[in-house]
């Protein structure tokens, strides 16, 4: 039985791909904060694998993030899906400092304590899929803290793929552009909706570079809409 965590699976894109990698031989963990969207994709994907496991927590506190890998358990994983993320968007004198610490500790100290919990016990042949998005790579303006967040785990994860490579251990970095998920409702303005790729298409890339051969790392990949990115 291969076991998969998956952070932020609640909605949007984790949503999008626990469903994809629903499967007989899977247990999937599902992780999230809203108890009731996160039990609606559990009774989706429960007729499709061979169990699925609820696990409520706050990323965002240093207390969460430790419940969380203690209801894990010893038991080794297969697959860690780094996807839970918040995005604040605001010039940076805005910015107040919860705002700030809740994106350093959803989008950074949450995959950074995760990998380097369960990095150790995974086994040759296992992944760690990092959801990041173009905005790791490429700075826009008023979403300097969210930039930073993703900025700082682009540099981590590539740093973790060459010290798990030896081991066998793939990190596959994915990113997207504007996806059409809940993120963009709390934030202001009006983003195009029809313009953004949707979270099964993300999925589906991931579900792609898993599928390859174990010897085989599809390590980046960004995907982007052809009717132009916002
Ligand atoms: N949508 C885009 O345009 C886009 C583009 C590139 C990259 N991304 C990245 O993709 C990932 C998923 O985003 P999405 O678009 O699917 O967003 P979403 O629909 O808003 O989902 C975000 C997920 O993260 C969880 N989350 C947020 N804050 C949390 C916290 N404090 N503690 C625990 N979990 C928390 C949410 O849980 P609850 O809802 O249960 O609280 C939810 O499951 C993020 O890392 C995001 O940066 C998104």
């Amino acid at each position: 039985m291969r076991r998969y965590l998956i952070t932020g699976a609640s909605r949007g894109i984790g949503r999008a791909i626990a469903e994809k990698l629903a499967a007989p031989d899977v247990v999937l963990l599902l992780h999230g904060r809203d108890t009731v969207a996160l039990a609606d994709v559990c009774k989706c994907v429960e007729p499709r694998c061979a169990r699925v496991v609820r696990l409520i927590h706050d990323l965002a506190v240093a207390s969460g993030i430790s419940d969380l890998i203690a209801a894990v358990g010893n038991h080794p994983l297969d697959l860690l899906v780094n996807n839970a993320g918040i995005a604040i968007v605001k010039p940076f004198g805005e910015i107040t400092p919860t705002e700030w610490e809740q994106t350093l500790g959803v989008n950074v100290t949450a995959p950074f304590t995760l990998t380097q919990h369960f990095a150790p016990n995974m086994p040759p042949g296992s992944s760690i899929v990092n959801i990041l998005s173009i905005a790791a790579k490429t700075a826009f303006a008023n979403w300097s803290a969210y930039c930073m967040s993703k900025f700082a785990l682009e540099g981590f994860s590539q740093s973790v793929r060459e010290e798990l490579r030896d081991r066998k251990i793939r990190v596959i970095n994915v990113y997207p552009a504007a996806t059409n998920t809940n993120i963009w409702n709390s934030i202001e303005g009006e983003w195009p909706r029809e313009r953004m790729i949707s979270p099964e298409e993300v999925a589906g890339a991931v579900a792609y570079a898993l599928s390859r051969p174990n010897n085989v790392a599809l390590e980046n990949i960004t995907l982007s809409s052809l009717t132009g990115n916002l």
